[in-house]
């Protein structure tokens, strides 16, 4: 049987792969939070335990790994706030972890990461996903990087936000939603995260793209969707320059939130040169399919 560690277990993403893992019989897991008001509503299953560890405290990390073949590493933000940074959630804990799961012995760590993804990126949140990205290649053990799009799924922040807009009759969004998205179900991401995490013999380190079935404008998407929810929306358009300018001058007074790299992260073109379902073993789930699990 493949033991697991999952960080962030609470994550939405954290919540699909537990629930996916729950159902099968040759993978178990160690659920890893960083508080115990975390631990509610985690899906529970024989194959599955808990630990709570904060990443300032490498004993009780590297307690939380033992007897793991793999780490699952999940814990990350977009939005910064007053209390939480890139620089603490995406390369502060994925830096802990590997050092924990070097002195635990570990053999491989997954982490997920983000379409876009780059040290040398001006945008604060890509260029903590490609520092939290070099960390785990340059790991002494195996490291698997799965940079993900936007994620679709009942939980998951963006699939709500797709239903709550396609809703109303009328909207704006950012740019008129004349960018390119390649929407992926999270149970296809679940799905690639075990595939890897079973593997004999991983790579040193491999980065791979993994993205939707089909590529489309987020303004075709809210119109799909509401055609699914049997609505009818007009999308209007925000310029984003001015959207920018906007979040620019609220961040005088708040931190965080809706800031100009935010803007530039949700408005990126997610097109990739080459789809890493294949490598990955898995069989995406056909847009429509996503959006209906939606409805
Ligand atoms: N959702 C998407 O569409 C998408 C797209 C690309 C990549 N990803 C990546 O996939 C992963 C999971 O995403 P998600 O949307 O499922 O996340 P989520 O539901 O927003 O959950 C975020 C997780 O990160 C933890 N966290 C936040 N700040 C932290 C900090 N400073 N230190 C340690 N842990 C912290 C949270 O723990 P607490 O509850 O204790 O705060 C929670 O477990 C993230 O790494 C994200 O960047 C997601």
């Amino acid at each position: 049987m493949t033991r697991i560690a999952i960080t962030g277990a609470n994550s939405a993403v954290g919540n699909a792969l537990l629930t996916e893992l729950a159902g099968q019989t040759d993978t178990s897991a160690v659920a890893i939070v960083r508080r115990d008001g975390a631990l509610d509503g985690l899906p529970s299953a024989p194959s599955i335990t808990t630990a709570v560890a904060r990443y300032e405290d490498g004993d009780a990390l590297r307690a939380a790994l033992d007897g793991v073949s793999c780490v699952v590493h999940l814990a990350g933000i977009l939005f910064e706030s007053k209390t939480t940074t890139y620089q603490s959630a995406n390369v502060e804990t994925t830096r802990a972890l590997v050092e924990a799961a070097t002195d635990a012995g570990g053999r491989h760590l997954i982490f997920i990461s983000s379409i876009g993804a780059d040290p040398a990126s001006p945008n604060g949140y890509f260029q903590s996903k490609g520092k939290a990205e070099a960390l785990v290649t340059g790991a002494s053990f195996a490291g698997t990087v799965i940079r993900t799009p936007l994620l679709l799924g009942p939980e998951m922040a963006g699939g709500k936000a797709l239903v709550r807009t396609a809703s109303q009759g009328s909207v704006k969004t950012l740019g008129g939603g004349a960018h390119t998205l390649r929407p992926l179900d999270v149970d296809d991401l679940s799905a690639a995260i075990l595939a890897a995490a079973a593997q004999d013999e991983p790579a040193d380190a491999a980065v791979h793209d993994l993205v939707g079935p089909a590529g489309v404008t987020y303004r075709a998407l809210i119109e799909q969707m509401a055609g699914l929810l049997g609505k009818e929306v007009a999308v209007g358009s925000t310029p984003i320059w001015l959207a920018k300018l906007g979040a620019g001058a609220a961040g005088l007074f708040r931190q965080g939130g809706m800031t100009p790299d935010v803007i530039d992260v949700i408005t990126s073109s997610e097109d990739v040169p080459h789809n890493a379902d294949g490598d990955l073993a898995i069989t995406l789930t056909p847009l429509t399919v996503t959006l209906q699990k939606l409805v």
